[in-house]
């Protein structure tokens, strides 16, 4: 059914769609017949659902903080698991990987050759020169903010060190490359160029998502691409940005015996760097980082 100029807008803004979202809905179309992917109305967030992730973002923020200072040798991936669900549901949240699709815990915690997903398990003890990713999704009156960091115990190897770095350095071109009315393309291809120009390569089919109102919603944020391909980005998308570089080769496979725990198929080192991005009217906001 056609809305009219004067109904009220899909967006949720109780504004007529004359001055709401029918020029937008006449620029989209008006692409999407030139050929080019254009985001479908369920993929745009209102004002009021941002405003909701952010404060999620908040938490996760503040929960990724806490690990940030705890986190040490001799610890075991279930204190940290122990560490993020008490202090999300102490402050009125809940922790989003917890009985997601079955997974177990309440946190990913994925050490060096282990590229994401990996379980809390009270005798998986960190060791000096570990490097860990804690990926903490939080939820929040419903909204949903995604966020990981990278994380080095004691005195871990040069090289692992650079990893690390220059894998936050991917993520950061990655959110430096999106642009409103950009597309989805420009961003694995930042990605991308800046991994191999260090040597490293980029995990194809895992990747980004939209997220807010859900844990992984449409669209796949793919951190590899060619730049003004993939779908269009607009004002009102919400999705995560969190680039797997490895060492070695970008080819991964399961844990046959857990189902979730992605290895680097070489058994050389992972890291990953998550971010929750918004595409605003002037460019892009983060959520949570
Ligand atoms: N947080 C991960 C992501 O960034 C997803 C974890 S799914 C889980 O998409 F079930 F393993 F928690
Ligand atoms: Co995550
Ligand atoms: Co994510």
């Amino acid at each position: 059914m056609k809305l009219g100029r004067n109904d009220l807008c899909w967006c949720g803004s109780h504004k007529k769609y004359k001055s709401c979202h029918l020029a937008f809905d006449e620029k989209l179309n008006k692409m999407k017949q030139e050929g080019i992917l254009v985001p479908s109305h369920k993929m745009i967030k209102t004002p009021e659902q941002i405003e909701g992730i952010k404060k999620s973002g908040k938490l996760n923020t503040a929960v990724l903080d806490l690990v940030a200072q705890s986190i040490k040798e001799g610890m075991s991936t279930e204190e940290i698991n122990t560490l993020v669900h008490e202090y999300t549901i102490s402050h009125g949240g809940i922790p989003a990987p917890l009985h997601y699709k079955g997974f177990p815990k309440s946190v990913c915690t994925s050490i060096n050759e282990e590229v994401c997903h990996g379980i809390p398990d009270k005798n998986r003890i960190l060791q000096n020169g570990d490097i860990v990713n804690v990926d903490v999704t939080t939820i929040l009156d419903g909204y949903y903010a995604d966020a990981s960091r990278m994380f080095c115990i004691g005195e871990v190897s040069s090289e692992a060190k650079r990893l690390v770095e220059v894998t936050k350095q991917c993520l950061d071109a990655g959110l430096a490359a999106v642009k409103p009315w950009g597309f989805l393309g420009d961003i694995g291809y930042a990605v991308n160029s800046l991994a191999t120009k260090n040597g490293y390569s980029v995990v194809e089919n895992i990747g980004g998502h939209g997220v807010g109102l859900g844990f992984h919603e449409e669209p796949y944020v793919c951190h590899i691409g060619k730049p003004n391909t993939g779908m269009l980005l607009v004002p009102g998308m919400v999705f995560t940005i969190e680039p797997m570089v490895n060492i070695g080769t970008g080819e991964v496979y399961q844990d046959a015996a857990n189902g979730w725990t992605i290895y680097t198929e070489d058994g050389a080192l992972s890291a990953q760097w998550e971010y929750t991005v918004a595409i605003r009217e002037n460019g892009v906001e983060i959520l949570t980082k």
